[in-house]
């Protein structure tokens, strides 16, 4: 019988636009306040993207990024995954924009969807399909432009979000298993406290629909927090015991960054100590499913993570979805 392959992890990158926008800048257009916003959520500034800078652009900015860093050819990429949740267009994928970008014409390319945990998912479906055989080389990204489905008007999203994009190198591999294990989760019943009502097909895009502002982001923050602390927290735990391993193997836990009190409340949960947790949201905000894999990159790039670390990554989003995954960077 064949020996079982495994994944191996060649690289990571990330890319953020470059204007910047403070919460002194918000300040001056809703009602609210530095101190509201850095105290409730960890958040100074965010990047916001250009009017002709799609989701696409980002993505292949951070796939240039992982390309180098993995020391690879962009040829030798044989499948293209995006998780996003702000696609250029409903059709065709953001991934097929991508890989038109990249020029490599006949790597095939979809989407995935599965809002903030997106990148989880991602990872796991890299997973299964090299060890399959199906591919050998995966580019998967993470990008976001949650600035172009926000309601500025709304103090109550409009502080949150922000664009960026991370990506991925994972190519089949007869020694190494990067990826130990992953756990994903999902509740649909949940679906009303996090979403993005109009512009798909339960409320085709419309002046009326518009008007409402119904192709922003709409959110009962407050419910949203209770569960994700629970789900990402019993995720966590139980991505762990199936990697083997035991917490003071894993070097750096990187979370969802979707609240710094949310963040916290994990950590406590699980028992661990506040500087062994990744935290970038002040200069990010919350990133959707791009936050875990460019604060991967970050603890790279910034000597937090060596060669051979384990690193254990958790997310929760609309959906409700959740995931969680122990790595080997
Ligand atoms: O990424 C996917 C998952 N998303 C999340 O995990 C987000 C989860 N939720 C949260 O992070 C938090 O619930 C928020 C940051 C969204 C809100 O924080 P909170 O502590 O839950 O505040 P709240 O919604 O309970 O609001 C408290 C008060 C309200 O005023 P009253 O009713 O007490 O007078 C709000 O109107 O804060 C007010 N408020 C604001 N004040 C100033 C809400 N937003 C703002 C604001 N500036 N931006």
């Amino acid at each position: 019988m064949d020996k079982k392959v495994g994944v191996k992890i060649l690289g990571t990158g990330s890319y953020f636009p470059k204007k910047i926008l403070t919460n002194a800048d918000l300040e001056k257009t809703v009602d609210t306040s530095d101190e509201w916003i850095s105290a409730r959520t960890g958040i100074r500034e965010r990047r916001i993207s250009e009017n002709n800078e799609p989701t696409s652009e980002l993505a292949y900015k951070a796939s240039i990024d992982a390309l180098e860093s993995a020391g690879i050819k962009s040829e030798q990429i044989d499948l293209i995954l995006v998780a996003t949740t702000t696609p250029d267009m409903l059709c065709p994928s953001t991934a097929c924009f991508l890989q038109m970008k990249l020029g490599l014409t006949f790597a095939p390319a979809f989407d995935i969807s599965a809002a903030c945990s997106g990148f989880i998912y991602g990872i796991s479906v890299a997973k299964a399909f090299i060890e399959s055989g199906l591919y050998k080389t995966i580019l998967l990204v993470g990008a976001e432009e949650l600035s172009k489905v926000t309601d500025w008007t709304d103090r109550s999203t409009c502080v949150l979000f922000g664009d960026g994009a991370g990506a991925m190198i994972l190519s089949v591999s007869q020694e190494n298993d990067d990826v130990l294990s992953v756990v994903l989760g999902a509740n649909g019943l949940y679906s009303d406290l996090l979403f993005l009502p109009a512009g798909g097909t339960a409320h085709p895009a419309t002046t009326e629909t518009v008007n409402k502002k119904m192709h922003t982001i709409k959110m009962r923050g407050r419910e949203v927090f209770k569960v994700a602390v629970s789900k990402m927290a019993l995720a966590a735990v139980k991505a762990l015991e199936l990697s083997g391993k035991k917490r003071k193997d894993i070097k750096l836990f990187i979370p969802h960054q979707a609240n710094m009190r949310i963040i916290e409340a994990v950590a406590k949960k699980m028992g661990i100590p506040m500087d062994k947790i990744f935290v970038n949201i002040h200069k990010t905000g919350n990133i959707s499913t791009a936050t875990t894999i460019t604060a991967l990159d970050e603890a790279v790039k910034t000597g937090k993570l060596q060669k051979g670390d384990l690193v254990e990554l958790v997310a929760f989003g609309g959906g409700f979805t959740w995931g969680a995954t122990v790595i080997r960077v």
